[in-house]
């Protein structure tokens, strides 16, 4: 039963994301940075998916597909800023002539180290090249977007193993789902999402209707202690109360047996939760160490990786466009 002094802002939550239309909700978050084939956050959410599937078997391949994103965010960077289709090419000559500028346009190190790791031909060739007119502001062709997609595809399709249940909630319209199934690891686990949205769990249906998508309420989770073996969840936290957030952080914790992976996008290394109220829910800067804590009265460990960080001293990226951006790793 819900408790009561939930109720309030159960409704509240509902009303916030009901007013979209359906095909907003459908789109809004897949878009731009928030595309899950290049938020890295989205990348860290598979690759703890695959890492307890297969162990650190496909370390390799996981690095690479982060220097995907890297590149892809660049890319979308430069587009952003009217770049010209004859200057990537430029990009691309330099890049086999292993020079650091072009065309008055510095080549980043984390684009050069992953260039010079690739074979020849591959993926930054066809990038840099498949502008075809003066303008580049034309998107980016989904053939190259989901690059790696199709790699983990190929790469997954003949592997077995043990199959592990997965639960996400706030799944939104199978955001991140959709890439889960792309990348062939959706085929490997039993994995159930929900949503407070009826909107989003519409969406998903229509596009995974032999998928486990339901309506659902992270505040009263309705499966039993222990039921999933591992749970993932994005951008929920911030807009809850903090009361609230703690509730559902220890329902989260209530029915995962082995480990979370959860994303945050504005969380600060500090001591105390900012509480920031944005119309009918919330939209705190929440504290990296008070999360922290409420996940340990339910965890072993938590591993705290805040993205910027992250991203600067393993590929030497300094472009993060969300300084907020924190995932938290905790194993039960
Ligand atoms: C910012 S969106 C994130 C969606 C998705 N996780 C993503 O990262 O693309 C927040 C989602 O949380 C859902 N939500 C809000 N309160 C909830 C609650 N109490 N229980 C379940 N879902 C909730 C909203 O409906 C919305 O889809």
């Amino acid at each position: 039963m819900l408790e009561d002094r939930f109720k309030l802002e159960t409704e509240s939550l509902k009303k916030s994301w009901m007013r979209y239309d359906q095909d907003t909700l459908r789109n809004y978050l897949v878009q731009d940075v928030e595309d899950p084939r290049m938020n890295v956050q989205s990348i860290l959410t598979r690759h703890f998916l695959i890492r307890q599937l297969f162990g650190e078997r496909f370390d390799v391949l996981m690095e690479q597909e982060l220097r995907f994103g890297l590149v892809m965010n660049w890319l979308l960077d430069l587009q952003k800023k009217l770049v010209r289709a004859n200057q990537l090419h430029a990009v691309l000559g330099a890049l086999l002539a292993g020079e650091n500028e072009a065309e008055g346009l510095e080549i980043p190190p984390y684009i050069r180290e992953t260039f010079a790791s690739l074979f020849l031909p591959n993926y930054m060739c066809d990038l840099l090249s498949w502008a075809p007119v003066e303008t580049t502001d034309v998107p980016i062709p989904e053939y190259l977007m989901s690059t790696f997609q199709v790699i983990w595809r190929e790469v997954l399709a003949g592997e077995q193993s043990q199959r592990i249940s997965v639960l996400e909630p706030a799944c939104g319209s199978a955001n991140d789902y959709r890439f889960i199934e792309a990348s062939g690891i959706a085929r490997l686990i039993n994995y159930t999402g929900f949503d407070l949205c009826e909107k989003n769990i519409r969406n998903a249906k229509q596009m995974y209707p032999d998928a486990c998508f339901k309506v659902g309420n992270v505040f009263e989770i309705e499966d039993g202690d222990g039921a999933f073996d591992y749970c993932f969840v994005h951008d929920l936290f911030e807009h809850l109360s903090i009361e609230a957030m703690e509730a559902a952080i220890a329902e989260i914790c209530r029915v995962t047996r082995r480990g979370i992976c959860a994303g945050f996008f504005n969380m600060y290394d500090g001591e105390r939760h900012i509480v920031r109220k944005a119309g009918s829910y919330h939209w705190n800067n929440l504290s990296m160490v008070e999360t922290r804590e409420i996940f340990k009265r339910y965890a072993s460990s938590v591993q705290v990786i805040h993205i910027d960080i992250f991203l600067r001293s393993n590929f030497r990226y300094g472009d993060t466009h969300n300084k907020g951006a924190y995932t938290l790793i905790v194993s039960k």
